[in-house]
């Protein structure tokens, strides 16, 4: 086993959603334990609303959580101020890369200055002039990203170009952890692949680790060693992608890969699960019924809403939470 790079242990973050500290609380991410090590690429799939996002906005520091660790190179993270960690060095080492690169450039900024200003601040302060511009430069040339567009404003750019901008801009202070939060989403289908491509490249000769969210299973295939479904907040399975994509075990797996077209489980062709009720409510859940409770084609059993499956391991590095696996 590689050296972990990161690592969530119990991770919870509740929103108040009522007018008084007493709450509703909504639950957006719910005793979420995930690992990252060195050089790995791991998927984060589920629906909209699962979660995903605040996750992100944990490990990145942007909001404190309610419980729970970060570990970042053996560091506990979690417990450093998300206002405190901007001036902190692992501040460099963990990079986003937004989903949408027009909303996340700042529009009055050539491509040039939106990849030195990262330069300027998370690096060398001695990054300037000539140095800083041919830092600038390497960085373009990394991304493919032709040197004579960096004089340009976001608005001139194509949406690959500005994905290119904004990788590299994440890959700028030199980040053992790259994050995408749905990177190629807001991208034509062709521009997609490519990008793709060119984020496999940069991982391999990088040594990067990736995590990498979205609720596109094919591209989390092509792209992941490994994959954690969310559901409601909470990890319901999680294993080597092969293993997950081969034989998946959770029902909502189940479901989210029947829905991928021309999808095949131990070459047969898959049956589309469609599936019915109502999502159950994030706010003040029950913590004794099962999230996927009431929408589950599978478990209907007096387990479900008794008690919370828990994960447990079904293979090697493969857990799943359903009683009824
Ligand atoms: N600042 C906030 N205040 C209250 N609820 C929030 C806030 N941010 C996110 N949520 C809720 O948390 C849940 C998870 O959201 P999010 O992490 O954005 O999911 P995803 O990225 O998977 O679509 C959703 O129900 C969302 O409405
Ligand atoms: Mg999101």
């Amino acid at each position: 086993m590689n050296p972990v790079l990161l690592e969530t242990i119990g991770l919870h973050k509740r929103f108040l959603v009522g007018k008084t500290t007493k709450g509703p609380y909504l639950h957006a991410v719910d005793d979420v334990s995930i690992r990252i090590e060195r050089g790995e690429s791991v998927g984060m799939v589920g629906e909209s609303g699962c979660g995903k996002s605040t996750l992100v906005r944990l490990v990145t520091r942007l909001l404190d959580a309610s419980e729970g660790a970060i570990v970042f190179n053996e560091r506990d993270i979690g417990g450093i101020a998300a206002k405190q960690f901007a001036r902190r060095p692992e501040r460099a080492k963990i990079q986003m890369v937004f989903q949408d690169p027009t909303d996340s450039l700042n529009p009055r900024y050539t491509a040039f200055d939106c990849i030195a200003e990262p330069v300027r601040l998370l690096t060398d302060k001695n990054n300037t002039g000539e140095a800083l511009a041919r830092r600038v430069a390497e960085l373009a040339d990394s991304v493919g990203l032709p040197p004579e567009l960096l004089s340009r404003f976001p608005h001139q750019l194509s949406g690959g170009q500005k994905a290119r901008v904004g990788i590299a801009r994440a890959l700028a202070p030199e980040p053992e952890l790259l994050i995408l939060d749905e990177p190629t989403s807001a991208l034509d289908v062709s521009v997609q692949a490519i990008i793709l491509q060119l984020l496999a490249r940069l991982r391999r000769e990088r040594g990067l680790s990736y995590l990498f969210v979205s609720h596109d299973l094919n591209v989390v295939r092509l792209l992941c060693d490994k994959v954690v479904v969310m559901y409601l907040g909470r990890v319901i399975e999680s294993g080597p992608a092969e293993a997950l994509f081969t034989n998946p075990r959770h029902p909502y797996t189940k479901a989210l890969l029947s829905a991928i077209p021309g999808a095949t489980v131990d070459g047969a062709a898959v049956e589309r699960i469609r599936l019915q009720g109502e999502v159950r409510s994030p706010i003040n859940p029950s913590p004794t019924v099962c999230r996927f409770y009431g929408r589950c084609p599978q478990g209907q059993g007096e387990r479900c809403v008794t008690a919370m499956p828990l994960l447990r391991e079904v293979g090697p590095a493969h857990s799943v939470a359903c009683h009824f696996d």
